[in-house]
């Protein structure tokens, strides 16, 4: 886990500069807006109705969590790390928006072990957990067991597996470049081949030991739930943005937000295949 400022909050409603946190996408507002909360704003799409009861698995440091209970929602925000349920109950003390907003409690957990009476919750969410759980389909039998009927499941997930060569293409272009410009922590090969071969190989084999691939994250997620909606998202930016180092704050912004537009033109027109992944069901009546 990074070393935290003590002041650190990590709030999307009260971003500001960290710039301690040097690996970390916290370090300049306009990075949390090009990331974290575009995906709140999938999270946000993605559930319908007032005044829910929300489970968020794997919450770390309880953003969503937290912008769910300002929208009137009751949450329950989950996560194994203690150090990360500190951070999110600090922050959750420190909220300006307190008095308008539903319930919230974070918990250290293991969702693995963890439980509550079946059938208390209107959705369950999963933001870039799932893939590090083992055996996803046994996960998610428990969501839905926790679930309502009707109820629903909220995925955001990335697959690294579905990682093609014209995305390494693409980011060997831009890290090279930022590299060769003194902006860019991490170094490539030189030669262009070599470069591409590392980006393909860190994608596809050197994240963990196991992460789960798209397959084996779909496959339980339609199984039990009634898929609603499978969409795809911008992803490989978020590296190039955590690892840029562009002095000029200005230059940054800029070219941070030119990188995500990018990603998001090649995706549409089908030139990359992209690795975000948003999945959205419901229980199956029982
Ligand atoms: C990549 S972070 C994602 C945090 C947040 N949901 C987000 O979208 O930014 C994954 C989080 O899942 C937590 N986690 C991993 N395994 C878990 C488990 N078995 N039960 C609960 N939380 C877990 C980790 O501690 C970590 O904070």
């Amino acid at each position: 886990m990074p070393r935290y400022p003590l002041d650190f909050t990590p709030d999307l409603r009260r971003l500001k500069a960290w710039p301690s946190m040097k690996d970390s996408l916290w370090r300049q507002p306009y990075l949390i807006e090009l990331t974290y909360a575009d995906n709140f704003h999938l999270v946000k799409d993605s559930i319908r109705g007032r005044n829910l009861k929300i489970l968020e698995v794997g919450c770390g440091t309880g953003f969503m969590s937290l912008e769910l209970a300002r929208r009137g929602h009751d949450v329950v925000g989950i996560d194994s790390n203690q150090k990360i349920i500190r951070l999110a109950r600090r922050t959750m003390e420190t909220d300006p928006y307190s008095k308008t907003r539903g319930s919230l409690r974070y918990e250290v957990a293991d969702f693995n072990k963890w439980s509550d009476i079946p059938g208390t919750y209107d959705v369950v969410l999963f933001s870039r957990v799932l893939h590090d759980l083992p055996y996803p389909k046994n996960i998610l039998f428990r969501a839905c067991r926790l679930l309502k009927n009707g109820g629903r499941v909220v995925c955001i997930e990335y697959a690294y597996d579905r990682t093609d060569r014209r995305s390494a293409t693409w980011l060997y272009q831009i890290r090279r470049a930022l590299e060769l410009t003194g902006c860019y922590s991490s170094h490539l090969p030189e030669n262009p081949k070599e470069g591409i071969d590392t980006i393909m190989n860190d994608a596809l084999y050197r994240r963990r030991e196991h992460i789960n691939t798209f397959e084996e994250m779909k496959h339980p997620l339609e199984q039990l739930f009634v898929k609603e909606r499978l969409s795809w998202h911008c992803y490989h930016c978020w590296d190039v943005l955590i690892d840029m180092r562009v002095p000029d704050r200005k230059r940054e912004k800029k070219l941070a937000s030119l990188f995500k537009r990018m990603e998001q033109l090649l995706i549409d027109s089908g030139e990359i295949q992209p690795v975000l992944f948003r999945f959205v069901g419901t229980k199956v009546p029982v």
